[in-house]
């Protein structure tokens, strides 16, 4: 079973993408995260993302589009979080997955108030050792600016400071909106309110999961 995650910066795709990892042996495949790790190790692909990423611009969809063949699986459950982002992106995909006989199963859109996003994104804090996700009101560590997993100290990612917020925003509206409608046409998009707490969130995507 192949899902999308889509929606704006800070909807809570990851935090509902690892959850369904954890708890139902789903694959993880965050796009975001795959490029965090490439620019702290330094790769091409990291040295070559990084000024896009520190810009709240989309990295070029060929660089993405390679990632994505690289890391994607040859089979198994699996969440595509923040990929596709573009409708070119979307287009590749479908040639990719139709070369292996697949389709995507479902795209959940998770539909939020820009409000909801500002705060998510402002409180959110992240450990620099394991990249574990915490809130300071929402989620906080045990410990504040500890990771309770790791015990690695917690930072805001750089790319959730107020201007680089506002780009993204900005950019989501402009490149990544009109795939909402692209998939409205091929009936396979599922809208949640995803302004919820994240056990309620869970047990909506959970039903969606489990209608196949
Ligand atoms: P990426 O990392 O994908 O960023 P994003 O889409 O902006 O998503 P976020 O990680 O900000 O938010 P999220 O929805 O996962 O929310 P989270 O669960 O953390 O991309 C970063 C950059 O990489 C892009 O700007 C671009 O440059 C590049 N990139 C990535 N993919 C690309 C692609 N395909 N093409 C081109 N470029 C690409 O939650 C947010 C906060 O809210 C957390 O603190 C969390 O604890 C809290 N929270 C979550 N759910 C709830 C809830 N239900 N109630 C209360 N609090 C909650
Ligand atoms: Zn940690």
């Amino acid at each position: 079973m192949i899902l999308v995650f889509l929606g704006p910066p800070g909807a809570g795709k990851g935090t509902q993408a690892k959850l369904l990892s954890q708890r139902m042996g789903f694959l993880h495949l965050s796009t975001g995260d795959l490029l965090r790790e490439a620019v702290k190790n330094q790769t091409p692909l990291g040295k070559k993302a990084k000024e896009y990423m520190d810009r709240g611009e989309l990295v070029p969809d060929e660089l993405i589009v390679q990632l994505i063949e690289e890391t994607m699986p040859k089979d198994g459950n699996v969440i595509l979080d923040g990929f596709p982002r573009t409708v070119n992106q979307a287009l590749a995909l479908e040639e990719m997955l139709k070369d292996k006989g697949e389709k995507i199963s479902k795209v959940l859109f998770f539909d939020v108030p820009d409000e909801v996003i500002i705060d998510r994104l402002s409180g959110r804090r992240v450990c620099s050792k394991c990249g574990a996700v915490y809130h300071v009101k929402y989620n906080p560590p045990k410990v504040e600016g500890v990771c309770d997993l790791c015990g690695g100290t917690l930072v805001q990612r750089d790319d959730d400071k107020e201007e680089v917020v506002k780009k993204r925003l900005e950019v989501y509206r402009k490149q990544t909106q009109p795939l909402i409608e692209f998939y409205q046409e091929k009936g396979i998009i599922y809208k949640l309110d995803a302004g919820k707490g994240v056990e309620e969130l869970f047990e909506e995507v959970k039903g969606l999961v489990r209608d196949g």
